[in-house]
């Protein structure tokens, strides 16, 4: 298990470009079971989540094939099979976006249920409802999730849950009602751009969807999709995660392939902070140039469904909040006990505190780098923003983690001046921490 070396205290400066958002390839990728042409995708970023939904695929009669540096192009060639195993889901949640196009194209599903994760209790019961909604017949057996029906009929159905809508529930039955006869009203639909960029996939392929980005979501049921070419959009939150980095160091970054209109809480919000963040149009391409000049002022802030800043920057921005100027709070009202971050980040010197639903993140204080175990993907971004603007070494361990969702971060970071190295899982190859340094020397 590779493991990443970070020497803190390095400003980043330079130019980054982002990858294709893996959140909205994934689903588009899940949803070219529906289809019945060739597909080509373009800007998916190099991920372990993209190889593991790639797997998952060809286990379910889809041709995928790498025909670029980050393009795919799927096939399907084989609709027989309809599961969907544990090995696979377990591997990566957003499995569960192949269960809608299943059982809407082949009439039949059987997914292993997700089951929890290290960011909290994460049910599936709005997916679940929903495909019901749309003459789904729905059984949970054996861990595993199974739904058949021979043709899904429109139907009204909200994804409104406790924490917000759901992001794949969205995703999930959405795609699902695309073939299905009638027209399909989802209300308390998931507004994020993601959600957007499946539609207009599928509205590319043939699909009749309208009202994507609102709250309202109208599908009216076709006969078949085709293939076609799709380009994914820009990953927002490993953008949002890059100018985080930036700000962290006191440095200087240019982030390419970035749309900021998907990110303008954020930008609100480390503005707010006394953070300088810059949108500059060079003819067709948009660019963000984010600074931090001076020490942070401390904010208050709730993790919120878009447009809200997004719970997947949440463990990040507290991070960076270690170094402003007095206390700040922070709440995540989509996952509340999202916090796995904080023990990880006190290691490294940080004084926060639970309070209420939310955390207390004392101000004022410079980090010093530590040993750390990532313990998801964005808590894992998150120790890589502190060991950045820590005082001395890092060690990031479980970077797997990372890989699942950054695009080889640790290229990126060195790309910018950070002193970021990977290396195996081996003590003996930290350097500077041989575990036999302490008998040599006495
Ligand atoms: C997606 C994102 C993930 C992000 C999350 C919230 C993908 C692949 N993943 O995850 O990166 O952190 O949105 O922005 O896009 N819930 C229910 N019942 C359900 C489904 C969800 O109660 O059936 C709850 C969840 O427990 C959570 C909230 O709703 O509290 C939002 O979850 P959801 O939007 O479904 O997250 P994902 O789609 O799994």
């Amino acid at each position: 298990m590779d493991m990443l070396v970070i020497r803190g205290g390095q400003p980043l400066r330079g130019t980054v470009r982002t990858s294709g958002a893996k959140n909205a390839a994934l689903p588009i990728m899940a949803a070219c079971l529906l289809t019945d042409g060739p597909v080509r995708l373009s800007e998916v970023p190099k991920l372990a989540d993209v190889d593991s939904l790639s797997q998952l695929l060809r286990l379910l009669g889809v041709d995928v094939e790498a025909t670029g540096p980050q393009e795919l192009s799927l096939r399907v060639i084989d609709r027989q099979h309809f599961t969907a195993p544990y090995d696979l889901v377990r591997k990566m949640r957003a499995s569960i976006c192949v269960l809608g196009p299943l059982v809407a194209r082949r009439g039949r599903a059987k997914v292993s249920l997700p089951g929890g994760c290290n960011i909290g209790h994460r049910p599936i019961d709005l997916h679940l409802r929903g495909l019901e909604a749309l003459g789904a017949q729905i059984r949970v057996e054996g861990g595993y999730v199974e739904a058949s029906a021979r043709r899904l009929r429109g139907a009204t159905i909200s994804l409104a849950g406790p924490c917000g809508s759901t992001v794949t529930g969205t995703a999930n039955i959405m795609a699902a009602a695309v073939l299905a006869s009638g027209v399909t009203t989802i209300t308390s639909a998931a507004l994020e751009p993601e959600i957007v960029d499946l539609a207009e996939f599928l509205n590319g392929l043939g699909a009749q969807i309208t009202g994507q980005g609102t709250p309202e979501i109208r599908i009216e049921g076709v006969a078949a999709l085709s293939g076609g070419k799709y380009s994914v959009i820009p990953d927002r939150i490993e953008a949002a995660t890059l100018m985080i980095a930036a700000i962290a160091t006191r440095g200087e970054v240019t982030i390419t392939n970035i749309q900021p209109t998907h990110l303008e809480s954020v930008i609100h919000l480390l503005r707010e902070a006394g953070a300088d963040i810059e949108i500059e149009q060079s003819g067709e391409e948009t660019r963000v140039v984010a600074a931090g000049r001076r020490m942070l002022r401390p904010i208050e802030f709730s993790a919120t469904p878009y447009p809200g800043v997004p719970t997947d920057l949440q463990a990040q921005l507290t991070a960076l909040l270690t170094a402003a100027a007095g206390d700040s709070t922070v709440t995540d009202a989509v996952f509340p006990n999202r916090f796995m971050h904080v023990s990880e980040l006190c290691r490294m010197g940080a004084r926060i505190e639970h309070r209420g639903d939310g955390v207390v993140i004392r101000g004022r204080n410079r980090l010093s780098g530590a040993s750390v175990m990532a313990s998801d993907l964005r808590a894992s971004a998150a120790l890589a923003v502190a060991a950045l603007a820590a005082e001395g070494q890092s060690v990031i361990r479980r970077v797997y983690h990372l890989d699942r969702g950054y695009e080889r971060l640790d290229l990126k970071l060195q790309s910018l001046g950070g002193q970021v190295e990977r290396i195996l899982d081996s003590p003996d190859s930290i350097p500077g921490s041989d575990p036999t340094a302490f008998l040599k020397a006495a």
